[in-house]
C-alpha cells in the first residue's frame, strides 16, 4: 500500500508543475500538527513562490485549481501565507483499513522499500572484560530497533558488534590469567577465568591494581603484549579463552534484552589487527598520513583546534602503536569492500561525535568511500540519575546492567502482585519479566535519543503516560475484549473475513482509523532519522485513540451494522501495537495484565 503521504506529495507536486510550468516543484507534505488544519499540510508552495517572486497565496490557489485529490481528501483549504491543508475522506480511510485487513502477509499495509539497500549497523560494541555500563545498553537497544525497522522495510542489514577485544590492556589480563592459574595449581584460588560479568569486572580491577603496584607483574604484562602482537600461540590461546568467555556473557545479556544480536555478529577490533600497517601505508602513499612529532596523523579538511590549526586524527603513535581510529578506518574498508555496504551506521554516545566526523572525512578523502555511500553517526545522550548527574550506584560506581534489569523485573513483579493478586505464579513471573525489561527499553526508546534522560523506575513503570506498561496494558485490554467476545460466542475471525465495507461515522472511530492507516508512515519516519521515539510516539497516540474510541463506542454490544467495523478497529489496533512492540522494539506483549 502506498503511504497516503507519498500519494499526496506526488499529486500536489504535479499540480504545482501544471500551475507554473516548472520542473522544480516539491509539495513538502507533512502530517499536520493540529487537527484544526486537517490531516496533512503541504508547505512547498511558499518556497516555490519565493523562487518565482510571486504572491504565495495566489500561487496556492492556482495549485489547488490544478489539483485532483477528490478520491482521497475533502476539498483542500488554503491557510496562512500559502499552506495547503488536506483532510482525508472517511471512505478513503475505510478502504485503506479494508486493504490492511485483507492483506495476509501480516505487513499491516506497510510496503518494503522500492530499492533495498545493504546497511551495516555498528552497535553495542562493549569492551571485553570491562564493565558493560548503561551507555552500552543504549547502543545495544537503539541499534537493535534500527536494525529491526530497516529489515522490516526490506533492507539487507549487516549487524556488526565491533567489540573492544584488542589493545595493551589485554597483556595485563592474560598475564593475570597466568598468575591465577599458577595460584589455582597451588590450591590458593578456584576458577582461573571469570564466569560472570561481575567476576569479569572484579578480575579486571584486580589485574589493574596488581599492574599498578607490582613491577614484576607489570613486566610480565608487557611481555604478554609483545607475545600477543607477535602471534605467540600460548598468549593468543589465553586471550581467545578470555574473549570467548566474555562474549558468552554478553550474549546472555542480549538474549535477556530480547535483542537480535548473535555471536556471529561479533567482529571485534582484533579482526583488523593485520590490516593496520596497510591502512597507515595507504594513507601515507596518498599523501594524507603525515608525520607529526613522530606520530602519523591525517588532517581532515575543515577540522581546526581552538588556535585555528589543523586538527590531527592520529593513526599511529610515535612508539608504533595503532589506535582506535586506525581500526575504524580498517573496518570501513572491510564494510564497503567485503560487506558491500551502501550505508554504514554507528550507534554510540555523543561523546564520540568528533571521532566519527574525522573518521568519515578521512575515509572520504582517501577515496575509500564514494559519495553515494552514506556514513551516519547515530548518537545518543547520557542516562542520568534522579539527581541529574550520570547514573551511578550509591557508592559511586557505574550501574551494572544486570542489576538494573533485575531491579526492574522485581519492581514490575510488585506492580503485578498489587494489580492482579489472583494470577498464578508462573503467569506473574512471565508478566513481570515482560513489563520490567520492557519498561527499561521503552523508557529509553521514547526519549529523544540525542538528549540526556533521567532514569526513573517509578516513571517507567507507571501505568499511565507513554510507558511500556501502558502500552502492554492497552494490548492486553483488547485481548480481554476478544476473550469476552468468545464467551458471548461471537466469531471474530469470521466477522472480520466477511467485512466488505466499514462504517466510520463516529469521530472517535474515524480518529482511530486514521491513526491505524498511518503505521507505515511512522515506521518510515523513525527509520529515516534513526529515531525510535517517533515509533513510540505513534504507538502511544494509537493507544490513546483506542482508549477514546473504546470509551465512546461499545463494541460487543453494538448492533450488527456497527459491530464488524468496531471489531476490525480492535483487531487492527491489537495487531499494530503487538507488531510495533514485539517486532520492532523487541518488547514482549502479554495477553493479560
Ligand atoms: N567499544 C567502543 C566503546 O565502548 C565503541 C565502539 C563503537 N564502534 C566503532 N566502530 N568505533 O566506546
Amino acid at each position: 500500500m502506498k503511504p497516503v503521504i507519498d500519494i499526496l506529495e506526488d499529486r500536489i507536486s504535479v499540480a504545482m508543475a501544471a500551475a507554473t510550468g516548472r520542473s522544480d516543484c516539491a509539495a513538502i507534505v507533512r502530517p499536520s500538527t493540529d487537527p484544526k488544519f486537517g490531516d496533512y499540510q503541504a508547505n512547498g508552495v511558499m518556497a516555490l513562490a519565493k523562487k518565482m517572486k510571486t504572491a504565495p497565496r495566489q500561487l496556492a490557489e492556482e495549485v489547488v485549481k490544478n489539483l485532483d485529490v477528490d478520491d482521497i481528501c475533502q476539498p483542500p483549504e488554503i491557510a496562512g501565507p500559502g499552506f495547503i491543508n488536506l483532510r482525508l475522506k472517511a471512505d478513503f480511510i475505510a478502504n485503506s483499513l479494508l486493504e490492511i485487513n485483507s492483506d495476509l502477509s501480516s505487513r499491516l499495509g506497510v510496503d518494503k522499500a522500492a530499492v533495498p539497500k545493504t546497511i551495516v549497523v555498528d552497535f553495542s560494541c562493549p569492551n571485553i572484560a570491562k564493565p558493560m555500563h548503561v551507555g552500552h545498553l543504549r547502543s545495544t537497544i537503539i541499534g537493535d530497533c534500527i536494525c529491526r525497522m530497516l529489515e522490516f522495510l526490506g533492507h539487507k542489514v549487516r549487524r556488526q558488534n565491533h567489540i573492544g577485544d584488542w589493545g595493551t590492556q589485554f597483556g595485563m589480563l592474560v598475564a593475570f590469567m597466568e598468575r591465577r592459574a599458577a595460584e589455582a595449581l597451588e590450591g590458593r584460588v578456584v576458577g582461573v577465568i571469570p564466569s560472570t560479568l561481575a567476576e569479569f569486572e572484579a578480575f579486571y580491577k584486580e589485574a589493574k591494581q596488581l599492574f599498578d603496584t607490582d613491577e614484576n607483574f607489570a613486566a610480565r604484562s608487557r611481555a604478554a603484549v609483545v607475545g600477543l602482537h607477535s602471534g605467540d600461540q600460548t598468549w593468543i590461546g589465553r586471550w581467545k579463552l578470555l574473549v570467548a568467555q566474555s562474549v558468552k556473557h554478553y550474549q546472555e545479556m542480549y538474549d535477556r534484552l530480547n535483542v537480535t544480536l548473535k555471536p556471529e555478529h561479533v567482529r571485534g577490533e582484533s579482526e583488523y589487527r593485520d590490516e593496520l600497517p596497510g591502512v597507515v601505508e595507504d594513507l601515507q602513499r596518498r599523501g594524507l598520513g603525515k608525520e607529526s612529532d613522530g606520530a602519523v596523523c591525517v588532517f581532515p579538511e575543515g577540522f581546526k583546534n581552538k588556535e585555528g590549526e589543523p586538527l590531527p586524527f592520529m593513526i599511529q603513535k610515535s612508539d608504533g602503536a595503532y589506535l582506535y581510529a586506525t581500526t575504524d578506518l580498517a573496518a570501513i574498508r572491510y564494510r564497503i569492500n567485503e560487506l558491500k555496504a551502501d550505508k554504514i551506521i554507528y550507534v554510540t554516545d555523543a561523546r564520540q561525535k568528533l571521532h566519527f566526523e574525522m573518521l568519515f572525512a578521512s575515509a572520504r578523502m582517501a577515496k575509500w568511500v564514494s559519495d553515494d555511500i552514506e556514513l551516519s553517526h547515530v548518537m545518543f545522550g547520557s542516562v542520568l540519575g534522579e539527581d541529574g548527574a550520570p547514573l551511578k550506584t550509591r557508592s559511586g560506581e557505574n550501574v551494572k546492567l544486570k542489576e538494573l534489569l533485575d531491579e526492574a523485573v522485581e519492581r514490575a513483579r510488585a506492580v503485578v502482585e498489587e494489580k492482579n493478586p489472583d494470577l498464578d505464579q508462573d503467569k506473574k513471573t512471565e508478566i513481570a519479566k515482560a513489563v520490567g525489561i520492557g519498561a527499561v527499553k521503552y523508557a529509553d526508546y521514547s526519549n529523544n535519543r540525542t538528549s540526556d534522560y533521567i532514569f526513573s523506575f517509578d516513571k517507567m513503570l507507571a501505568m499511565d503516560g507513554n510507558t511500556a506498561p501502558y502500552m502492554q496494558y492497552a494490548y492486553a485490554r483488547i485481548k480481554s475484549i476478544e476473550r469476552k467476545a468468545e464467551e458471548k460466542n461471537i466469531k471474530i475471525e469470521k466477522e472480520l473475513r466477511a467485512i466488505t465495507d466499514l462504517s466510520l461515522t463516529e469521530p472517535a472511530e474515524l480518529d482511530l482509523a486514521k491513526t491505524l492507516s498511518r503505521y507505515g508512515e511512522a515506521i518510515r519516519a523513525a527509520a529515516a532519522d534513526y529515531r525510535p521515539n517517533y515509533l513510540t510516539a505513534y504507538l502511544y497516540e494509537l493507544a490513546q485513540k483506542f482508549s477514546g474510541f473504546y470509551t465512546n463506542c461499545p463494541v460487543l454490544d453494538a448492533g450488527p451494522d456497527k459491530r464488524p467495523t468496531r471489531l476490525l478497529l480492535c483487531d487492527l489496533t491489537a495487531k499494530t501495537i503487538k507488531h510495533g512492540l514485539s517486532e520492532l522494539l523487541g518488547i514482549e506483549v502479554v495477553e493479560q495484565m
